[in-house]
């Protein structure tokens, strides 16, 4: 699961307000070469656009993200989920991620947090809000003490084609989430192709050497 998630390099990060937008919208990332997606808890659509991306393509990694209790969780993972984010720590739902088996990366942002990530098991941590926090200098300064642990980080928060190599460039990403290619003016306007284009790009910029 986290090779596949380091494999695609970029989780896009999905705010869907219209199921029906999840097909289109599947397809529109897998024509810009990504098989990963994180489809936020945030809206009455969220699970339902799980459960038809998971049940049509079932080759597309599906993530569930802003999970904020435990109940979501097991509703985002009887949905289809098969990975989950939150931007925030809460071992509460750590927890019901290890029960039923989910890979789940809570938030963290300092040290204290990546420490009370690690006592309770995650080994997979999003570094929230990545460019608003210092970027790739605070990412270094924050995980070296940690190098030993074999952590592995999702930046997110502020990175887009412009500067998402530098944070790929660092051995400590598996991969940096992002909501640019599938912004919601974007998704909402049905702008399938732009959001392939977008997303094509920004596969080209994290595999550029
Ligand atoms: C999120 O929605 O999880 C993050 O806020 C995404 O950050 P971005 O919109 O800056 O990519």
């Amino acid at each position: 699961m986290l090779e596949r998630i380091e494999r695609g390099r970029i989780v896009p990060i999905v705010v869907l307000d219209d199921v029906d937008a999840a097909a289109p919208l599947a397809e529109a990332l897998l024509a810009g070469g990504l098989d990963v997606m994180e489809i936020t808890l945030r809206t009455g659509a969220a699970l339902a656009a799980i459960r038809r991306i998971a049940t049509a393509y079932p080759e597309m990694l599906l993530g569930a993200g802003t999970l904020l209790d435990p109940s979501q969780v097991e509703q985002a993972r009887d949905a289809g989920a098969v990975f989950g984010l939150a931007p925030g720590l809460n071992p509460r739902v750590v927890q019901a991620a290890a029960n039923c088996g989910m890979l789940f990366a809570p938030g963290v942002m300092t040290p204290s947090e990546v420490e009370q990530a690690w006592a309770i098991g995650c080994k997979l941590l999003k570094f929230f809000p990545a460019e608003p926090a210092g970027g790739v200098a605070m990412l270094k300064a924050l995980a070296g003490p940690y190098a030993h642990l074999g952590l592995r980080f999702i930046p997110t928060g502020g990175i887009h084609t412009g500067n998402l190599a530098d944070y790929l460039k660092v051995p400590l990403v598996a991969a940096i989430g992002g909501s640019w290619m599938v912004d919601k003016a974007l998704v909402a306007a049905g702008r399938w192709d732009e959001i392939t284009r977008l997303t094509r790009v920004a596969v080209a910029a994290a595999t550029a050497p």
